[in-house]
């Protein structure tokens, strides 16, 4: 028997966790203190029924919204393991993949490499060919060169390579600096404000071996209203108009990104996805009536909102440390080498004592890791029942940017990634030993 989470104490931001009369914290169905005593501490768990649900429902919003020939690409910088592309090639995705090492991953575990789009900002001629050599579907080019290199080595394979080129809109969409890309003076794409993003059109239209499909531009992370995603859109859509003209430029797909925000806490305000997408094919379907311009291939590509509430993080309590007039840190066994975001970004995120669920919150504390730092934070005011050693933390909406950010700082293995899925455990990922640290040193 479950307790409905809306009556317990527990947040409502992680659909999957549910409390047993035991008091003790579950996720998919299965109790997680079981799964520390099987598999160890501290674990990431991620739910492959939630990763499942969040897959489909943004294929639903696209197909409502934009048809059935859209596609939705997970953004692999979220969450790459050979797991995940297993699950994606299986719910009919594409992915996004920023390096040779997301590809090499993607495909080995069996991903059509023609359902990936290749991103990032400095593309190397290596990264190129490794890409086109495996029958890459997309490259999302940023610059000059990278347009040069593939043309290049396309043309060397005999090939046209389809690419759509990365453009800035010049808007802001009022998120964390380090996670905001849409602004012209921005690392990536091409701004379309001051004539670059014209100019490497132009170029790219110029050169052999290049199919340009469309335009590609993501306006940042964690984004939580519409008006930034409606407002980009506007303007590549306007430029898209100029180009036609100056250019006779037709985009075939436009990729708008990802970038939808989710609820780390239960204030986060959230603008439903469905009101977002409503009014980008509203706009898009004023647009292409219009300026009788065919309706191009959208693409979206969400990182977080499929992958972030879909985990959590399970860790040991060590110490419960009480600084008279001033505050208790509880320290945990792991720390920003799982999990960075607030020491990069002030990061919120909820906790729960997992053995403890059904206890009210009493002390106010710093969650704390274990690194000889202290910046390393988790949360700095938690609210926690009654907290004593060995008591399990878990750490909510954990699925997104904390395995693929974790690092070995201080020679710390990084947790296993386990898997539940229809009420049954596995691993996904295999808890990093102090052999592996060693393992490239000479
Ligand atoms: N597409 C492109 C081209 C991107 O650069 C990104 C994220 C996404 C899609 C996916 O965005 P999402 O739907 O996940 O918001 N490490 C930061 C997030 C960096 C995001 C970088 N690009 C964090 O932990 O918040």
């Amino acid at each position: 028997m479950k307790t409905n989470l809306l009556s317990s104490m527990i947040p409502t931001v992680t659909p999957d966790i549910s409390v047993g009369q035991d008091g003790a914290l579950a996720f998919g169905g299965i109790n997680t203190l079981q799964l520390i005593e099987k598999y160890g501490s501290p674990l990431f768990v991620m739910s492959e029924d939630r990763i499942r649900q969040n897959c489909r429902f943004h294929k639903q919003m696209l197909n409502k919204y934009f048809g059935g020939n859209s596609h939705v690409a997970f953004a692999s910088k979220a969450m790459s393991c050979r797991q995940i592309y297993r699950i994606l090639a299986d719910e009919d995705m594409y992915a996004d993949v920023v390096s040779p090492g997301e590809l090499y991953t993607a495909v080995s575990a069996g991903f059509d490499a023609s359902h990936l789009i290749f991103h990032g900002n400095n593309k190397t001629p290596d990264d190129i060919r490794f890409a086109i050599d495996r029958g890459l579907g997309l490259f999302a080019a940023d610059n000059m060169y990278e347009l040069d290199n593939i043309s290049r080595i396309a043309t060397e394979r005999g090939i046209q390579q389809s690419v759509i080129l990365r453009v800035t809109p010049g808007i802001d969409p009022h998120t964390h600096e380090k996670i905001n890309t849409g602004k012209i003076d921005s690392k990536f794409g091409s701004p379309i404000g001051n004539g670059q993003a014209e100019d490497i059109l132009r170029y790219a239209l110029s050169l052999p071996g290049i199919d340009v499909a469309g335009l590609h531009y993501h306006i940042g992370s964690q984004i939580t209203e519409a008006q930034p995603f409606c407002d980009a859109l506007d303007n590549v859509l306007e430029f898209l108009r100029v180009m036609r003209e100056r250019l006779g430029f037709t985009a075939r797909i436009i990729n708008i990104g990802g970038g939808f925000g989710i609820r780390y806490t239960e204030q986060t305000p959230l603008t439903p996805y469905d009101e977002i997408f409503s009014s980008l094919s509203d706009r898009l379907t004023a647009f292409c009536t219009a300026h009788d311009y065919a309706q191009p291939t959208i693409i979206t590509e969400p990182g977080r909102s499929i992958v972030a509430d879909a985990g959590i993080t399970l860790y040991t309590v060590g110490a419960v440390k009480n600084i008279p007039g001033y505050k208790t840190y509880v320290s945990v066994d792991g720390g920003m080498t799982d999990n960075p975001r607030f020491a990069l970004y002030s990061a919120p995120y909820l906790a729960v004592l997992a053995n403890k669920a059904d206890k009210p919150t009493e002390l106010q504390c710093s969650i704390v890791g274990r690194c000889c730092e202290s910046g390393d934070i988790l949360i700095p005011e938690a609210a926690l029942p009654k907290a004593e050693v060995g008591d399990i933390v878990a750490i909510l909406n954990t699925g997104a940017y904390n395995y693929s950010m974790a690092s070995n700082y201080n020679r710390i293995p990084r947790p296993p990634v386990i898997m539940v899925s229809g009420g049954k455990d596995y691993v996904a990922v295999r808890r990093e030993s102090f052999e592996h640290l060693i393992s490239l040193d000479n």
